[in-house]
């Protein structure tokens, strides 16, 4: 672009009024001959030039499903989130779908008595994840089932694989998670979600859902997971804290982002279908490598401690919720998200039609 002096790109017949009487106030060798500002003076033109549209054809609503009848608590560190029994959950689940929303991710509250050091639970065909996803699909057959694969809210450790003197077993957990991601198959899961960050798990699983003729069931990989604090309401939700330790020897290192694509290009190279990053907040850098590197598409975990955060401060008034929710949401989408998981779904949802 050539830039020519002020005086003859905008000769004062060609300003607005407004500029006019600015220009006139100001020495023309201060006139910027570029004004970003145009492209801005209206919502039809903001419309017109945004990069970004989020829709609600973009989000994932993550449910917690626990036994009983007629029962729903409201999760105490994630206002606005409930966990429903089985029969409840139909009920949201139609909520959700009547919405506009495509998918849902369930997380499972598991009795503590039926939770052991290798997650028996997980596989039982008959669990309560296995029942929800049939319910559901029978319920509402045209929304998407995602099943999350993890040992954590059937481990009486509270880990995501079998621990064994105060280590966390890889091989030997993969062997679980292969059992409890075909049983969510067989129950109707439309994509199995591996969140626990055992090494060569997505290929283990994609290798056995082949060999059982699942091949239409895919994988959603929890490729870049962090060892995050802001899963703690999470934890809350599922009774699911680690008993002992944390979580970083299986899930990656907050100050990682290389390691975040080396991680990436194993998930691909095992069959993932999507590969995702969580959090996605605190790691829009990593979102935004992630894209540059791959054509699947990616996902964004906008987890349960960036949504308490939001929350907490909307409630005190220090923040305006509505606003807050879409600018976040949309920043996740800007740094190269396809999908995100979050609990502000449903609300997301009701701003969009506004
Ligand atoms: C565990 C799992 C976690 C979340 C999803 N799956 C917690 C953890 O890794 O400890 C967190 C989701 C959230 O915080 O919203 N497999």
């Amino acid at each position: 672009m050539s830039i020519s002096p002020p005086e003859s790109a905008h000769p004062e017949s060609v300003l607005t009024s407004g500029a006019k009487v600015a220009a006139k106030s100001v020495s023309p060798v201060d006139v910027p001959v570029c004004r970003p500002r145009r492209l801005r003076r209206t919502d039809a033109l903001r419309r017109m030039v945004r990069e970004t549209v989020l829709t609600v054809d973009d989000l994932i609503y993550p449910l917690f499903v626990m036994e009983g009848e007629g029962l729903w608590e409201e999760v105490p560190s994630m206002p606005d989130c409930f966990r429903y029994s089985l029969d409840l959950l139909l009920d949201e689940v139609k909520v959700v779908h009547d919405l506009g929303i495509g998918a849902i991710a369930l997380f499972p509250l598991i009795p503590h008595h039926l939770k052991d050091n290798a997650g028996t639970e997980s596989y039982n065909p008959d669990g309560l994840i296995p029942r929800a996803v049939r319910a559901i699909k029978q319920a509402v057959p045209q929304i998407l089932v995602i099943t999350d694969v993890a040992l954590d809210p059937y481990s009486s450790e509270g880990h995501d694989g079998i621990v064994n003197t105060g280590q966390i077993l890889n091989d030997e957990t993969v062997a679980v998670l292969v059992k409890q991601a075909l049983v969510q198959a067989e129950a109707g899961a439309d994509f199995v979600a591996p969140s626990d960050m055992m090494d060569g798990r997505v290929g283990a699983i994609r290798r056995a859902l082949d060999a059982e003729g699942w091949i239409n069931v895919g994988i959603l990989a929890y490729s870049a997971k962090y060892a995050s604090a802001y899963y703690g309401p999470f934890r809350d939700a599922l009774e699911s804290a680690p008993k002992f330790g944390d979580k970083k020897t299986y899930q990656m290192d907050a100050a990682n982002a290389r390691e975040a694509l080396k991680e990436m290009n194993l998930d691909i190279a095992e069959g993932a279908d999507i590969v995702m990053v969580k959090p996605a907040l605190a790691y829009l850098d990593v979102i935004f490598r992630i894209k540059q590197h791959t054509n699947l598409p990616v996902a964004a975990y906008n987890v349960s401690g960036e949504y308490a955060m939001v929350k907490a401060a909307a409630a005190q008034g220090w923040i305006d919720e509505r606003t807050v929710m879409l600018e976040t949401l949309t920043s996740m989408k800007r740094a190269g998200a396809d999908v995100i998981l979050t609990y502000f779904a449903k609300e997301a949802a009701l701003a969009l039609q506004q």
